[in-house]
């Protein structure tokens, strides 16, 4: 539970922080001696510091890696859902069931024994807000389990943890590969803020492996990034065979998997190196709360937390107490939204009004073959392009009374939106044209409501459209 902030990471080399422990220091803080406030630390219950056995949930290791905790076994996804990152090594506070809300900013030190028994490694517990929460790590150890990643870190937003990983991992001079269709704060960071540190970007259609390999061999690669599925058309990624040509030349993968989440595809168990997170959408799930979370190899993610301690996109804690409680029933949720998504795309898809429909789920989709290869559900978005332009599209949305007209995906309750005066309102119908959003395409987030609701909705509202 120990920050990994290390300030003697910042020192210059020969010079260290950490000044040897004197002997009487280091021998009081072991025994429990403290020079100040003995009592206070022996006798009230810390948060965070392990400092007597009852007050901790029992940790037991497995030896297959599988996650095991306090004698449960989390073989299937759902109970890792619910357990996960809870029952190991959990400080118990007040016999509470939930993981409290660790509101507070910084946290305090018995004495000066036990800070440098801190910065030296042998004492569990948290120094600042910026550097780490109990709360926020208890999201970070779920979401991590359910990745089955080595590490995991929570932040802010979902574009807190895009810029980040990017600014961190991809060194000035650099060059990554991404794909067209994605979600569009990304690209604009991509292709306006990246250039002013020489970072080049090349842009491929999804699954252009030609494309991808003559990038690989033109340029040194550092990064390649997708979404899958992509926002809005929902595009799929084959990840397995785009980590295999990427590791080949020494390129790390990472896959936002927001549209997938790890219910439905197992992104680093394909060959993803990270895989990334907008938590506000479907991991929290209850269109309440920004997150976002990366997760993936060790040593990667270590290098984005130690850019996110000074940058300082933190998630609240009340905030990753949302998001703890949201995920809990991810699976849950999940299979629903699937279920619902996948009937809504097929009825859609033989409506006179609709003239076409974006769904891994369905025969059309351009990569329905690979969709069906990684992933066990196709998610809760369908697009679909209504008959007409914009203004029957219009026709169309505002007749919906189910679902909020909204931005944001992945909450119990449905959302739809047209992108082209959602988002991409301002890039005018040209640049629409051209980077391809279509004026009558509808992003359709389907909620956990009764499926036949949704559809009686829909189906109203297309008598709306001329
Ligand atoms: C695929 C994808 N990634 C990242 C983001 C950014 O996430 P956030 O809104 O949590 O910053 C979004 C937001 O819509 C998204 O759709």
């Amino acid at each position: 539970m120990r920050s990994v902030y290390s300030p003697a990471a910042e020192m210059p080399a020969g010079v260290s922080m950490r000044a040897p422990v004197p002997a009487a220091l280091r021998s009081a803080a072991r025994s429990g001696l403290h020079l100040r406030n003995a009592s206070f630390h022996t006798h009230r219950p810390s948060v965070v510091a392990p400092a007597a056995a009852k007050d901790l949930e029992p940790t037991s290791a497995s030896s297959n890696g599988a996650p095991k905790n306090n004698g449960v076994q989390f073989t299937k996804l759902s109970t890792t859902a619910v357990h996960g990152g809870e029952r190991g090594g959990r400080p118990r506070v007040a016999d509470a069931l939930t993981t409290p809300i660790v509101q507070t900013s910084t946290y305090h030190f018995r004495n000066t024994a036990e800070l440098i028994e801190y910065n030296e490694g042998r004492f569990d517990s948290y120094e600042y807000g910026r550097y780490g929460n109990p709360t926020a790590q208890a999201c970070e150890n779920k979401i991590k389990a359910l990745e089955g990643a080595e590490d995991c870190l929570v932040s802010a937003s979902g574009m807190n943890a895009v810029t980040s990983m990017l600014l961190s991992l991809v060194p000035a001079g650099g060059h990554i590969v991404t794909t067209s269709d994605c979600y569009w704060r990304t690209r604009q960071f991509m292709q306006n803020f990246l250039p002013k540190m020489n970072i080049g970007v090349s842009v491929i259609k999804p699954n252009d492996l030609e494309a991808l390999q003559e990038a690989l061999d033109k340029h040194s690669v550092t990064l390649f990034f997708s979404e899958s599925p992509t926002n809005p058309y929902l595009r799929c990624v084959d990840i397995l065979a785009i980590s295999r040509l990427c590791h080949a030349k020494g390129a790390f993968v990472c896959v936002d998997s927001t549209f997938a989440t790890p219910i439905n595809t197992r992104a680093l168990e394909l060959g993803a190196d990270l895989v990334l997170h907008s938590a506000t959408k479907y991991l929290a799930g209850h269109n309440d709360v920004l997150a976002g979370a990366l997760c993936g190899k060790k040593e990667l993610v270590e290098k984005v937390r130690e850019f996110h301690h000074i940058m300082g996109g933190v998630v609240d804690p009340h905030a990753a107490y949302l998001l703890l409680r949201g995920l809990k029933t991810l699976e849950l949720r999940v299979t629903r939204h699937n279920a619902s998504a996948m009937e809504i795309a097929r009825r859609l898809e033989s409506h006179p009004k609709v003239v076409r429909v974006w769904y891994p789920g369905l025969e059309s989709h351009p990569d329905h073959a690979i969709a069906k290869r990684q992933m066990s559900g196709f998610g809760g978005v369908v697009s679909f392009e209504t008959r007409g332009g914009l203004n029957e599209c219009i026709s169309f949305i505002d007749n919906v009374k189910l679902p909020y007209i909204a931005p944001s995906l992945g909450g119990v309750e449905s959302l739809i939106e047209m992108p082209a005066v959602q988002s991409y309102w301002g890039f005018g119908p040209e640049r629409r044209a051209q980077i391809g959003i279509k004026e009558n395409l509808i992003r359709f987030s389907i909620g956990v409501e009764d499926v036949e609701d949704i559809w009686a909705d829909l189906v109203q509202a297309l008598e709306y459209v001329p």
